[in-house]
């Protein structure tokens, strides 16, 4: 794994970022769990994107669909059929690899001269076999082929099951979006990079039905806007992004278009997020199987048609851990970690420490932390000396300190720590709120 990484993975446990699946049983593999300061950093990172979705757009609307599926679902998806990564095995070792990790052409590929990296052995590969990355499961007691369902692999065709419903419930126009926050699974062959691909994960896409003839314009407006998201909304240093256009081997089997928004993570330039345009494959196919009309009929020109659809799909846990990776600074000068998170990302917005655990200090820390509380999330901490809390939190990402010391049960002021420059200001407690929520935007 990537140093950085490395220092990043152990960081996030410390602070309770992010933790190993089931780690007292030996970890389980490519899943990880979400500790206190992880979750409220994935919640602030969805609610951004929540908002800027369904409340700057109001011709986008949300949904929350089911995890389990009618299993026709992925079979007019072409899930069952396309959805599949080639495997090779090292005979040698039992290494397992995407084939098209280890070879530039897989079908013109001499699978007898490649190397494996874990083991070193030349020529003992198997040949490709397709590998389904869909989750199976039975529903009810009996397995047996009749009661298989799918951990859904992509959220989007729960939107897409359900766009008759929203739009008449809803009464949508076209142009129309929906979108959908939720866990998606994928039977990984290869898992790497922390948090980056693993079998479990949450989506959040947004599908945007259009009329056929206008699929291109909107793809321009949404690649733009998906786009500008990175630096505006979630603060990210504009030129670590960047987009990469999916050549005609590269497109899945719904695509006609596809535009990946890519992040330069400490191991290489790597997606987070995928622009599609879908045209009308999915609901020409859902029609077909289901034998439903899925048109949608236009009031004003009379014409019933399918809507194409671009749909805009990233991964929060992508997502977040581009968050982590920009954020992540070794102020060497001060022999410190920060996490420089953007203060509306940020877990905690403020820790509140008194200077002793003495002479009135804690009983009027606990009545700032009382009274900021309302409007942000908070902490209170009086365990060990000055410096070392505020290290503690500039590691866990905090942007505000605030001490109260002994002249504070003079003039009712405190000093004001800010996490980057650690340049502090006296505030008088009544202007505290005011001179931090100044700071925040
Ligand atoms: N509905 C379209 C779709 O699912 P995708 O490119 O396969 O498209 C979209 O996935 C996004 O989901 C990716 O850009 C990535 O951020 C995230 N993603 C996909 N597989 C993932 C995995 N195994 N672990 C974490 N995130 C993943």
């Amino acid at each position: 794994m990537d140093k950085t990484i490395e220092k990043i993975v152990s960081l996030c446990k410390r602070r309770g970022f992010i933790f190993q699946s089931s780690e007292i049983y030996g970890g389980f593999g490519a899943v990880y769990d979400y500790g206190p300061l992880g979750t409220e950093l994935k919640n602030n990172i969805s609610q951004l994107w929540w908002r800027e979705m369904t409340r700057v757009h109001e011709n986008i609307v949300g949904l929350d669909s089911g995890i389990l599926m009618h299993p026709r679902v992925w079979e007019a998806s072409g899930h069952v059929s396309e959805f599949h990564d080639p495997l090779v095995d090292c005979k040698q070792c039992k290494a397992r690899y995407r084939a098209d990790e280890l070879v530039a052409n897989i079908e013109d590929a001499d699978w007898n001269q490649v190397k494996c990296s874990k083991c070193g052995t030349t020529g003992k590969m198997t040949s490709p076999r397709q590998f389904n990355l869909m989750f199976e499961t039975h529903v009810g007691p009996v397995e047996e082929s009749s009661s298989v369902a799918y951990l859904r692999p992509e959220t989007a065709q729960g939107i897409y099951v359900n766009y008759q419903l929203v739009q008449g419930a809803m009464r949508m126009k076209i142009p129309f979006g929906i979108a959908q926050i939720g866990k998606a699974f994928r039977n990984e062959i290869v898992a790497r990079n922390f948090i980056f691909r693993t079998r479990e994960f949450e989506q959040m896409e947004m599908q945007y039905f259009v009329k056929p003839d206008s699929d291109n314009d909107a793809m321009k407006e949404w690649k733009e806007k998906r786009f500008r998201f990175y630096p505006d909304s979630l603060g990210i240093v504009e030129n670590k992004v960047r987009f990469h256009e999916h050549g005609p081997d590269e497109l899945a089997h719904y695509a006609k278009e596809a535009w990946d928004i890519e992040y330069e993570f400490p191991f290489g330039w790597a997606e987070i997020e995928g622009v599609h345009n879908r045209n009308d494959f999915d609901l020409v196919r859902h029609e077909e199987f289901s034998g439903k009309n899925l048109k949608y009929f236009d009031q004003q020109t009379n014409e019933r048609f399918l809507p194409y659809i671009i749909e805009t799909s990233a991964g929060l846990n992508r997502m977040l851990l581009a968050v982590l990776a920009d954020a992540y600074w070794e102020d060497k000068e001060n022999n410190r970690t920060v996490m420089k998170f953007h203060p509306q990302l940020a877990p905690m917005k403020a820790v509140v420490c008194p200077l002793v655990k003495k002479d009135g200090l804690p009983e009027k820390a606990r009545n700032i932390v009382d009274f900021l509380k309302p409007h942000f999330s908070v902490l209170y901490d009086q365990q060990g000396s000055i410096g070392k809390r505020y290290y503690r939190q500039d590691e866990a990402g905090t942007p505000f300190g605030i001490t109260v010391d002994h002249q504070t049960i003079e003039d009712d002021t405190v000093t004001l720590r800010y996490r980057d420059t650690q340049h502090q200001d006296r505030v008088s407690t009544d202007k505290l709120l005011t001179a931090i929520q100044d700071n925040m935007a």
